[in-house]
Parts: structure tokens; C-alpha cells; sequence
């Protein structure tokens, strides 16, 4: 396998970034997952706009121009040969000496991986669909930004997996679904309308999240952007995640109590059957 790491391809068991990344002491950089689906990069425009806007937030350097950046990221896929999986970009505010203040002169870090992913076990778990917990949000409240500071999502995650569950949703105050610890959250009412929550409170942006409102556009199903219960997700017709990495994939239990009848709803699995029809 090959990586990229600031400026050169190198073996993957060798690439590596200095002891004194800020992204490595301090969390202080971003990141993006795209798909990778028949050799293309799925909505990479979409995932470069909101890059940029995380640099931008955060006031961290573009590492290197787009369009170069496009470049690597293909070039990245290529030299792996993936066809179906996976490309990670990570930007960082750069090496400097541990100081909390922002370093003068330092360039950013730019650091893309991809690996290949087997469609058939992404297709055998949207079959079955999978398990949810919720988890009270304990993170701070910028989470609109792709950083890598991922250290609630890791716990809750974990936590997920040792209940036996797949994804954890993290829950705000008043009882409502916020997203999971790597996807957004999703329900289907009794009249088939799409719920999930608005993106300017407290949820990342999802890019599939996106690209699923023009899926539901195209399917002539009708979007809510509201806040859910957890409570209304139980009692749902549907519920189901969405992300890079999982597409659209069905959740049939929520602390241990199933949706509906337990098994993968039917609008969810034709949205994930459109998704690659519509994505770009
Ligand atoms: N996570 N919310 C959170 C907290 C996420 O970490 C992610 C993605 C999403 C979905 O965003 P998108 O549709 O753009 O993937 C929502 C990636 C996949 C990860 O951390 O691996």
C-alpha cells in the first residue's frame, strides 16, 4: 500500500509525520472520507467544499491548491488500485514546537490514505441492517467542523460494540437524536416522509446526508429537516444512518428495542439502491 505524505508517496508501514504534528498533540487539524465506488471518488466536490470550510473555521492553511489536491487524491486511489473502498485526507495546522499558540511560518500537513473495502460485506450488512445505543452528547459544541478530534466518538463507539450495537447516537438535552459517533441520523414516518435533523444544530454536515435529499428528490419522497426523539425514532416506521462509509444503511433496533418488525425498511434500501445513480 501507499500513502501520501506531504509531498511523496511512500510505503504505507513507512509513512509517517513528525512527533510534534500538531494534529498528533493537540487534535488541531481536519479531515475528510470519501467513497470510493467503481473507481471513482464519490461527491469529492461536495467533500472539498466542506474541507474548506473546516480550514477556513479553524484558520488552517489549504496544504497544497485543489486542484493538485484532486490530483493526489486520484493519484492516491490509483496507486492502490481501489476500486471499491475508501480515500482519507488529513490536514493539520503543521509541525511547530508544543505551544497552544497558533504557530507563525508553519505549513500545514497534509497527510491521504485510501484502502479497499469488500461491497459484498457493506451489501450483507445493509440485510440485516444494524444495532443503535444512545448515548447523552458530551462533545463541544463545533462539531460542524470535520475535525480529528474524535475522542467522544471513539468512547461512544466503543461502547456501541460492546452492547452489541453498531453506532451510537448521540442525544442532546431535550431528547433528541443529534447523529451518530460517524454518520447522521435518519427516520421514516407512517406517511413515508423522511425526518433528520437540521444541520446548523449541532450535527456535522453530511455529505451522503446531502447527496440523500437529491436521491429523495429524484424518488419523490418528501424530507423533514427537524428534530427526532428518541421516543419517535422507536416507534418509527424506518430508521436508518448515513455516511461515507455506510451509505444509506438501515438501524432495525435502538436500545435494544426493534424498529417496526426488525427488518431493513423499504424506502431506506431504495435509496441506497439509487445513491450511486445520483451521486456524482
Ligand atoms: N464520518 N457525522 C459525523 C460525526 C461523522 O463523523 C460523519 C462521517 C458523518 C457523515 O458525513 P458524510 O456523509 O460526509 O460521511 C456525520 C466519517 C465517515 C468518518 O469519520 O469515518
Amino acid at each position: 500500500r501507499i500513502a501520501y505524505v506531504n509531498g511523496r508517496y511512500v510505503a504505507h508501514r513507512d509513512a509517517a509525520v513528525h512527533i510534534e504534528d500538531r494534529g498528533y498533540q493537540f487534535a488541531d487539524g481536519v479531515y475528510e472520507v470519501c467513497e470510493v465506488a467503481r473507481g471513482f471518488i464519490v461527491d469529492m466536490k461536495r467533500h472539498l467544499d466542506r474541507l474548506d470550510r473546516s480550514l477556513r473555521e479553524l484558520r488552517i492553511d489549504w496544504p497544497i491548491g485543489r486542484k493538485p489536491l484532486e490530483i493526489v487524491l486520484r493519484e492516491v486511489v490509483r496507486r492502490n488500485q481501489v476500486f471499491n473502498g475508501l480515500v482519507y485526507v488529513q490536514v493539520t495546522r503543521g509541525v511547530a514546537s508544543r505551544d497552544f499558540l497558533f504557530p507563525a511560518d508553519t505549513m500545514s500537513s497534509l497527510v491521504v490514505t485510501a484502502r479497499k473495502v469488500n461491497p459484498a460485506l457493506a451489501a450483507k450488512r445493509a440485510e440485516d441492517g444494524i444495532k443503535v445505543i444512545t448515548v447523552p452528547e458530551n462533545r463541544w459544541d463545533r462539531v460542524d467542523i470535520k475535525s480529528v478530534g474524535l475522542l467522544p466518538n471513539v468512547l461512544a463507539k466503543q461502547q456501541a460494540k460492546e452492547a452489541g450495537a453498531q453506532e451510537a447516537w448521540f442525544v442532546d438535552e431535550d431528547g433528541n437524536v443529534k447523529e451518530g459517533g460517524s454518520s447522521n441520523a435518519w427516520i421514516v414516518t407512517k406517511d413515508g416522509v423522511l425526518v433528520t435533523r437540521p444541520a446548523e444544530h449541532g450535527i456535522l454536515r453530511g455529505i451522503t446526508r446531502t447527496t440523500i435529499f437529491d436521491v429523495a428528490a429524484k424518488l419523490g419522497l418528501k424530507i423533514e429537516e427537524r428534530s427526532f426523539s428518541v421516543a419517535e425514532a422507536k416507534a418509527a416506521r424506518e430508521a436508518f444512518i448515513s455516511s461515507a462509509t455506510t451509505i444509506a444503511m438501515p438501524v432495525v433496533a435502538i436500545d435494544g428495542q426493534t424498529v417496526a418488525n426488525g427488518h431493513p425498511g423499504s424506502t431506506t434500501l431504495s435509496l441506497r439502491q439509487a445513491f450511486f445513480d445520483v451521486a456524482e
